[in-house]
Parts: structure tokens; C-alpha cells; sequence
């Protein structure tokens, strides 16, 4: 052979989270500061085993538990537990809900995909401007043949959501079958999520266009400490859409998709726990549906791992371990919450150029500054504080220490 095709192909660049992570790790500059990647740091910046995650894996450790094979959808426990988590037990009793368990928020996004590339057959997918880079590299991969398209989100000029850009969007170009993709709370990379009013009318919209829903939960618990409410969306939505049984199926959409990630709110990166909730309108069996679904699975990975979903059951099933993790949740939710507010100070009393208003309204694990990309590079180049191009910034990697440090780094970028 004198050529090959595959020398033909480009060097890619990694991720851009990922690649900021190695670069922090090569920097010797005792300084640093790691705002990249969306993962929750202590107060010492470093990674966090959640107690309640700590003693589950003990009380598996006693167990002595094999390794077999689990169903290919997983295992049904859970499945279960992730839907009374998200949905609550009262809803999730409906029959309409029918869920798997997926590698992760990212496997059940990819799923998600997947599935609607072959079975719903949408012509466009509506994806938030801007959005996790992620969503748009798995649809491209997933669904080739479906059009990416951005609805408005953020307004740079007033720093919050642009709901009228948004619903405009929505209202003109989406089409019956389209896919919708909503971040359900603690949007990434803004931090912006609509208000209950908002999203009612979203919801309004996605029924009378007959949207196809896809949620991503990747951070129920972040967004308010509070898991109830940062599921608030996903339950309107489902109460409102797909909840009532006396509705003609004509009158509602075709169906809704929710991602669930358990990497955040468990600390289970590495685990790559997730789920994935089918919603059919009232009076159709998702199980057929639900078959096709299985069958993606069965061809991606045969069927999907132990360690995470044992974890995540064994909290959710046991009385004290659950309440453990939700005063877990409510640490990490509460710290985040501390050092974005002692950010937003710090700039202030040091009199950094312009308002960081922005900074205390938004919610979750980032704030999207408002720094632009060559702002951006300076902070990293010449201060060693790393965040994405976009001027995300992931604040669990803030603490009593450094927030000063970044603050007037922040403040040299920003006055020059
Ligand atoms: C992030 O947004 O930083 C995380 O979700 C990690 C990733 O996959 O990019």
C-alpha cells in the first residue's frame, strides 16, 4: 500500500477540559489555580470522597459482592432509585417512565442521541448558544443526518438569560419531531437557569410545536442545595406534558428524554453512573421503545458497570447513608455557594474594573464571567489561573486562599 487514508486525518486538539487539566498539571508555578474542569474541590482544593459515597463502599466492601454480568438495561434497583430521585416516588409510580442505566451523563446524552437519530428521525436539534462543548460533538457523532441548530441563551449585554431570543427561536424554526436540548438546573456553562414562569412557557412551546424533549441532569443538588427543587423543571414538565392520563395523545408531544448524571452530586467522576428516563405520552407503553433502547446498549457496551451503581443504590435505599448524602450535597452546594459570593466581594473591594453583579446571581458549579478569550489567556499565561476560553469558570476550585490571588489576577486582566 503506498498511502494510507488514515495519514490523511488531522491532528485533533483534546477537549478543551480536559487538555486545561494536563496543562494545570504540568504548570510548577506554586500559585496555580485550576478553574477548568467541572469537578467539586474542597476547601483545600482537592478532589472529595463524599462520607456517605466513603461508607457505602465500606459497607460494599463487607458484602463481598461478585462481578457478574448486570442486565443489559442494569440493574433494576437503581433504575428505580434514579427515577424517585429525579421524578419523586409519586410520579415515577407512573408507567410511562421507563428507564436504563447509562455510562454516565455523557453515555446517557449519547444514547439519547442515538436514539433519536433512529427511531424519532428529528430534522433539526435545538441546542442551547452556548452549551456543554460535549453536546454538540455527540450529536454530531451520533446524529450526523440532524441539523444542529443554537436557540439563543445568554445575553452578553445584561449577563443573564435572553428568554425572548430564546422563545423566538424556538417558536420560528422548530419544526413537529425536533429535539429540544434544556439543561435542567445549574445551566453549564452560564449558570443561568429560567425562572418557574419561563420554563411554563417553554413548556407551553415545546407542546403546542410537539417538541421532543432531551433534559440533561448533571447537577440536581448544585444548583440549591435542595434536590427537590433543582428537579423542579423536569416535574413541571413531566406533571404538565406527560402526567395526566385524560389527555388525548394528540395533544401531546411524542415523548421526552432525561439524562441523568451521578458524577457530580456523588463524586462519582471516574464511575461514570448514569441514567436514562423515557417519558411516552400517557396512553402509550414505552416498551417497545424501551426494547429499542436496550438494543443500542446491548451494541455499545453489552451491558453497563457494577462499582457506581451499587454505590448510588446503596445510598438511595438506606435511611441514614441517603441522609448522609443529602448534608453531602448540601457541603458541596454550600461551599460553592460561599466562595462565588467571596469572589463577587473580593473584586468589588478591590475595585476591579466594571460590575460582578453576574457572578452572585448565577447558580451551580460555574460562573460565566463575562472575561473574554484573550482576558481569558493572560489570566493563564501570566497569573497560572486556568478557565475555559469562554470565560467559564468552575468555582470549587476557589478557596479561602486563593480567592484574593485570583481576584486581583482578575482585576490586572480586566484594568489593562
Ligand atoms: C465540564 O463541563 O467541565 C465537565 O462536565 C467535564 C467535561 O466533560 O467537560
Amino acid at each position: 500500500m503506498t498511502h494510507s487514508i488514515l495519514s490523511d486525518l488531522p491532528v485533533l486538539p483534546l477537549a478543551e477540559s480536559f487538555a486545561l487539566t494536563e496543562a494545570y498539571n504540568l504548570d510548577t508555578f506554586p500559585e496555580k489555580v485550576n478553574l477548568g474542569q467541572g469537578v467539586y474541590r474542597d476547601e483545600e482544593c482537592q478532589p472529595w470522597i463524599l462520607p456517605s459515597v466513603r461508607s457505602a463502599e465500606e459497607f460494599l466492601h463487607r458484602q463481598h459482592l461478585n462481578h457478574e454480568y448486570l442486565p443489559i438495561q442494569g440493574a433494576a434497583q437503581f433504575t428505580r432509585e434514579a427515577q424517585n430521585l429525579l421524578f419523586s416516588p409519586q410520579l415515577a409510580q407512573n408507567e410511562n417512565i421507563t428507564s436504563v442505566q447509562t455510562v454516565a451523563g455523557t453515555g446517557a446524552n449519547h444514547l439519547a442521541a442515538l436514539f433519536c437519530a433512529r427511531y424519532l428521525r428529528p430534522k433539526n436539534v435545538f441546542i442551547s448558544d452556548p452549551t456543554w462543548d460535549n453536546h454538540h460533538l455527540i450529536w454530531e457523532t451520533a446524529g450526523p443526518d440532524i441539523k444542529r441548530k443554537l436557540y439563543p441563551y445568554y445575553d452578553p449585554l445584561t449577563r443573564s438569560l435572553d428568554f425572548d431570543g430564546m422563545i423566538t427561536e424556538l417558536e420560528n424554526s422548530a419544526e413537529e419531531n425536533d429535539v429540544v436540548i434544556l439543561h435542567a438546573c445549574a445551566h453549564n456553562p452560564t449558570g443561568i437557569d429560567p425562572t418557574d414562569m419561563q420554563w411554563e412557557k417553554i413548556a407551553e412551546i415545546v407542546a403546542k410545536k410537539c417538541l421532543f424533549v432531551v433534559f440533561d441532569s448533571a447537577y440536581q443538588g448544585f444548583a440549591s442545595g435542595d434536590l427537590d427543587a433543582d428537579a423542579w423543571a423536569i416535574r413541571y414538565f413531566y406533571s404538565t406534558l406527560f402526567g395526566d392520563t385524560s389527555l388525548p395523545t394528540s395533544a401531546t408531544p411524542a415523548g421526552m428524554i432525561v439524562c441523568q448524571s451521578f458524577s457530580k452530586n456523588f463524586g462519582l467522576y471516574g464511575e461514570r453512573i448514569g441514567a436514562l428516563h423515557l417519558v411516552t405520552p400517557p396512553s402509550v407503553s414505552p416498551q417497545g421503545a424501551y426494547t429499542h433502547l436496550v438494543r443500542l446498549i446491548r451494541a455499545e457496551i453489552s451491558c453497563p458497570s457494577l462499582f457506581g451503581e451499587r454505590c448510588v443504590q446503596a445510598i438511595l435505599t438506606d435511611l441514614e447513608l441517603r441522609s448522609k448524602w443529602e448534608e453531602d450535597v448540601k457541603t458541596m452546594a454550600s461551599r460553592i455557594q460561599g466562595v462565588r459570593m467571596s469572589l463577587k466581594l473580593e473584586l468589588e473591594n478591590i475595585g476591579a474594573q466594571g460590575n460582578w453583579d453576574h457572578i452572585g446571581r448565577q447558580i451551580g458549579m460555574f460562573s460565566y464571567t463575562g472575561l473574554s478569550r484573550t482576558q481569558v489567556h493572560r489570566l493563564r499565561e501570566v497569573h497560572h489561573v486556568y478557565m475555559l476560553d469562554n470565560g467559564r469558570m468552575s468555582l470549587s476550585g476557589l478557596n479561602g486562599k486563593n480567592v484574593a490571588y485570583v481576584a486581583r489576577a482578575i482585576k490586572e486582566v480586566v484594568d489593562r
